[in-house]
């Protein structure tokens, strides 16, 4: 697989990394697969999808230990991604930003990810109640202490409703003014957002922030939470523990509203070959925003993990890019 460099060309990585969370977190929990995750993990790292992108909150801390099983035979071969800085209350989560904390959670991450460094320790949010430099201190601490390898920033979305607008967000504001805050304390390798062709935000302000500085860029939900493949059923519905039941953008006259984007992504697919798929494409689109930018779809079966990998093979041309940045805007408020 292509490799791509993040952190001013200090780490490298498969240009496709996975993203963990659907296997302890967020969407159906009775589709999670246990043993199929674990399938999932090490498909994407037989074809060099390394990156693999996780959070102590994600179960919490299930998604860690799964990770651990994997970690204990193939540490080598694997780039560990994980994050701290939110913690799962009853139904809720908050952040947590105190340095005791941050150190703690770290060394608990490291138990149970059966390892003694985190490639890439990203603050998952800023608590609004201790300054970030504070935060990041204690992080960059852990660098020194070779605990952690590089320090990573995770930004909330930028509202992708009505305000939003293209070249502009409201979110993103907050996000770059703590990102200066924390370069003056230690270098911010990497920028976790959501990036994808229905939420493309990010691509217009957070990135020339990264490319900038020789930033890396994690693109969060490259797949929209599964919508760009094709395979969601409008009107299907969710769990009622599945994020998606509660958002926007996916009520049932959203989804069939949205159903554009889908059609775009198989038509460029088509032109790409018989076994091209939508997500393929939706991931192509995102690989051609930066040479920095690695998208971490989320997939815990693997034949997708495997799918996913692949797209770092499908090369969109300008005619597909136009085409697709010629879309209209996603339906649907999505934070
Ligand atoms: N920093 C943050 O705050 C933040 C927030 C959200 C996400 N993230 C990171 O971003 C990663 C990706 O986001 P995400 O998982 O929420 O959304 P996503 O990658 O946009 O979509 C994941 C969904 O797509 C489905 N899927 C994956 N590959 C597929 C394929 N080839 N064909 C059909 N369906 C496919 C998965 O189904 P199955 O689950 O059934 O495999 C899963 O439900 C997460 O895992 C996490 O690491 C970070």
């Amino acid at each position: 697989m292509e490799l791509r460099s993040i952190g001013a060309g200090s780490l490298t990585v498969g240009a496709v990394g996975l993203g963990c969370m659907p296997m302890s977190w967020a969407y159906a929990p009775s589709r999670r697969r246990g043993q199929e995750s674990l399938a999932a993990v090490h498909a994407a790292l037989d074809l060099g999808s390394n990156l693999l992108d996780t959070a102590d909150v994600y179960g919490p801390f299930t998604n860690e230990l799964l990770l651990g099983r994997v970690l204990r035979e193939r540490r080598p071969d694997a780039f560990v991604s994980a994050k701290v800085g939110l913690r799962a209350g009853d139904q809720h989560v908050v952040a947590d930003g105190r340095p005791g904390y941050v150190r703690r959670a770290c060394d608990a991450s490291l138990r149970r990810l059966r390892t003694d460094v985190i490639d890439l320790y990203q603050l998952h949010r800023v608590d609004p109640d201790v300054p970030v430099e504070e935060t990041w201190g204690a992080m960059a601490e852990l660098v020194g202490a070779g605990k952690v390898r590089a320090l990573g920033f995770c930004a909330l979305g930028a509202g992708a409703g009505p305000g939003a607008g293209r070249g502009g967000d409201r979110a993103y504001g907050t996000t770059l003014r703590h990102l200066e805050r924390a370069q003056q304390v230690f270098p911010v390798s990497a920028v976790q957002a959501e990036l994808s062709v229905w939420s493309p935000q990010a691509a217009w302000q957070l990135l020339p922030w990264c490319a900038d500085r020789g930033v890396g860029f994690l693109a969060a939900m490259p797949l929209g939470s599964g919508f760009l493949t094709g395979t969601l059923t409008p009107g299907e519905g969710f769990e009622s523990q599945d994020v998606r039941a509660r958002h926007p953008r996916f009520t049932a006259d959203a989804m069939a509203s949205n159903q554009v984007l889908v059609a775009a992504l198989r038509r460029v697919a088509r032109r790409h070959g018989p076994g091209v798929t939508a997500a393929q494409v939706a991931l192509a689109w995102v690989l051609a925003q930066g040479p920095q930018v690695v998208p971490v779809p989320g997939a815990d079966r693997a034949p997708w993990a495997a799918e996913n990998a692949r797209a770092a093979e499908v090369l969109l041309s300008a005619a597909d890019l136009a085409e697709m940045a010629a879309l209209p805007a996603a339906v649907g408020a999505w934070d």
